[in-house]
């Protein structure tokens, strides 16, 4: 079991930022990443839709024979509670670590999620800091509009900055200590985020996942006695060249990227 890869899903890109840095906290573990880009946007589905995709890619990965399951997507992560009662190894999503991470800003920070709309209407970013953290004031943002753009490459551009100063320029006087990037494809967007919510700090998923992942893998023993680096298999259930130009920018080594039918 040990030397099982690990398996990690998003709808499309985002959630390949988190992977770099699970590679960069595990780096002898073997990784499947699959992007759902043939079902892109989660975002802006019904609540029970979102549920079905969730369950096809994760009977998907389940056959990869994977150790744990990293859901490196905020959406699917809010719509895979059904999940847990029926899957056997470690699910690992990012909203509880990230939400965790977040108040560390304190306990009464003013935290901005900026979030797909689905994960918005889940309510489960506002659940999980009221719970911790009840003096917190929560300002939750859909912003779907934000994955799409990104899904389709408009990153550091001059309509990439004005389009998110325009959704964001209403809340930059409201005192907001942090902000959430409640979308792995947001970390895509820092510059653009930071620059219209100046002063805010920009809380990840990606390193809150990485360290759930490694403290769980460490708990029950899975972690894999390798020296050797590991490997990373992309798959997607979109078109794979596409895909291969969408992720220039991802800079580890991976054994290419295969088109995969659900
Ligand atoms: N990356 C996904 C997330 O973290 C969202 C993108 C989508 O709408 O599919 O929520």
């Amino acid at each position: 079991m040990k030397d099982n890869p690990i398996g990690v899903f998003d709808s499309g890109i985002g959630g390949l930022y988190v992977l770099d840095r699970l590679i960069e906290a595990l780096p002898g573990e073997d990784f499947i990443y699959v992007a759902d880009s043939k079902n892109f946007p989660y975002g802006t589905r019904p609540p029970a839709e979102i549920a079905g995709i969730v369950t096809a890619v994760t009977r998907y990965i389940l056959k990869q024979n994977v150790k744990a399951l990293v859901i490196a997507c905020n959406t699917a992560t809010a719509h895979s509670g059904h999940l847990r009662a029926v899957v056997d190894i470690p699910i690992i999503g990012v909203i509880e670590p990230t939400a965790r991470a977040a108040l560390a800003a304190g306990s009464d920070a003013v935290i901005a999620v900026l979030a797909t709309n689905a994960t918005v209407k889940s309510g489960i970013y506002q659940k999980y800091i009221n719970e911790l953290a009840p003096g917190a004031t929560v300002i939750p943002v859909g912003c779907s509009e934000f994955a799409s753009a990104i899904e389709s490459g408009d990153i550091g551009t001059a309509s990439s900055y004005r389009r998110v100063a325009a959704k964001l320029s209403p809340y930059a006087g409201r005192g907001i200590d942090a902000v959430i990037l409640g979308c792995t494809h947001f970390d895509l967007y820092r510059r653009e985020i930071a620059a219209a919510l100046p002063g805010a700090r920009l809380i990840s998923a990606a390193d809150p996942t990485a360290g759930r992942l490694e403290g769980v893998l460490r708990e029950k023993e899975l972690l894999k006695d390798a020296a050797r680096p590991g490997t990373v298999t992309i798959m997607t259930t979109g078109d794979a060249e596409t895909l291969k130009q969408q992720i220039a920018w991802f800079r580890r080594e991976y054994r290419g990227v295969h088109h995969i039918d659900l």
